[in-house]
């Protein structure tokens, strides 16, 4: 596709094969499509890898992160879950999050955690708030793990970061979700990878191979779970594109 703005006239042109369209630069319109390649080609340099949450390395896309801030300030969840630690950052950043608010805890599920996580996290003063599960998130031993830390009556929150095949994070969908409490969310992280098949360092399969194709099938099945994506302005601006389901009954 060919992007033609022209910033004299305000307008912005796509071309794709016979198909041309022109709108306003200043547009909504126009800002989803710059959002798009934006997102694209910073992902292909690895714009996400360069952040950190107080020191500690945090894979995500910093309009991802406030977004998600809102949300769990708003839904103020007991127990925030996220499969996927990596360096732990985004760890710290929900029990910092649960810290100013008073309330929460962090359970944290990956496949391998290596020692100088468990030291940094453990060596934080927001350990308290955090609890690791090594195994994988779709075992039998990782849900039941994480099931056991919740008691009763508490409201709960998932983040789904690990594998992000579409056929793991539907057998995650199908774990983690029961966990959920209404009014709470499961997202599914990086559905961008279906806008990335042709960047560099994208694979073809991504199309379809993806985490969005496993919300769009868990979404059909589950009535009881809606999306709802906090993007007020663009819906572009995310690696999180249809990721936000929202428990309503
Ligand atoms: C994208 S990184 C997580 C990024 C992290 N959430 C952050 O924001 O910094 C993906 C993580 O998933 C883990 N992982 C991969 N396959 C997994 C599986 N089957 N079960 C659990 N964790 C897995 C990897 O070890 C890696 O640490």
């Amino acid at each position: 596709m060919k992007i033609i703005i022209d910033t004299a006239a305000r307008s912005l042109t796509t071309i794709d094969g016979e198909a041309q369209r022109t709108c306003d630069l200043y547009s909504r319109e126009a800002f989803d499509t710059v959002s798009l390649e934006w997102v694209r080609l910073g992902w292909s340099l690895g714009y996400y890898q360069t952040f950190t949450w107080c020191g500690h390395p945090v894979l995500q896309l910093p309009d991802d992160l406030i977004r998600l801030q809102e949300v769990i300030c708003r839904v103020r969840p007991d127990v925030i879950i996220e499969t996927g630690v990596f360096r732990g950052g985004s760890l710290l950043f929900y029990a910092t999050l649960c810290q100013a608010m008073g309330n929460g805890r962090v359970i944290g599920v990956d496949i391998r955690i290596e020692e100088s996580v468990r030291k940094a996290i453990g060596g934080h003063p927001l350990a308290g708030r955090i609890r690791l599960v090594e195994a994988d998130s779709t075992s039998h031993e990782a849900v039941e793990a994480v099931a056991g830390m919740i008691q009763p009556g508490e409201s709960v929150f998932v983040f789904l970061d690990s594998c992000h095949t579409k056929d793991h994070v539907r057998r995650e969908l199908e774990c983690y979700s029961r966990l959920v409490t209404p009014g709470s969310y499961i997202i599914a992280a990086d559905g961008v990878m279906r806008d990335l098949a042709d960047v560099p360092g994208g694979e073809p399969q991504w199309v379809s191979d993806n985490p969005l194709a496993a919300a769009d099938e868990f979404a059909l099945r589950h009535p009881e779970f809606r999306r709802e994506p906090p993007a007020p302005l663009s819906s572009k601006t995310t690696y999180w594109p249809g990721a936000w389901l929202e428990r309503v009954a």
